[in-house]
């Protein structure tokens, strides 16, 4: 979406034009551009500013604020790795290091190949389980270190 076709144009305003009636349309604007498009550039975020009247500023804040969405397009495989407090204290720093040591890549980038990119997550819900890595929707329980270049060795190979 560098440059914005017409059809993409088109289709953002129809979006956007969906929730003309709703009180506070952000949210639901946005989920819908991000799945149609998996990610919502800045020239996307003005063409909704343009469409809606609310400002760039405050489109910008949600999406950046909001992992789910995402300025720049995700790889094939979005690794998330939950930092929230029951995770934290089993050990999730140690296991998104060595995520981010095989995949050569810090939380928010994506691999040269466009195949993974790699998330930083708050709670997500599965603290009985506790460190938990979440790849695609699937959530792998009580992850370890050790654990971290055979699973992404499975993505890699197709074998996931
Ligand atoms: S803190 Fe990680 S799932 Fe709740």
């Amino acid at each position: 979406m560098s440059r914005l076709s017409e059809a993409a144009v088109e289709k953002i305003n129809a979006i956007c034009d969906r929730y003309a009636e709703e009180k506070t349309p952000l949210m639901m604007i946005l989920s819908d551009i991000q799945k149609e498009y998996g990610y919502i550039p800045l020239e996307v975020q003005e063409l909704v500013s343009e469409r809606t009247g609310i400002p760039v500023a405050e489109i910008y804040g949600v999406v950046t604020f909001y992992s789910f969405f995402s300025l720049k397009p995700k790889g094939k495989y979005v690794i998330g790795c939950c930092l929230g407090t029951a995770c934290y204290v089993k050990g999730a720093k140690q296991i998104i290091e060595k995520v981010s040591e095989v995949l050569g890549i810090k939380p928010g980038e994506t691999t040269a190949d466009g195949m993974f990119t790699l998330d930083a997550l708050r709670c997500i819900g599965a603290c009985g389980i506790a460190p938990a890595v979440n790849i695609n929707g699937k959530v792998y329980p009580k992850m370890t270190v050790d654990a971290v270049p055979a699973l992404i060795e499975k993505y890699k190979g197709g074998k996931a």
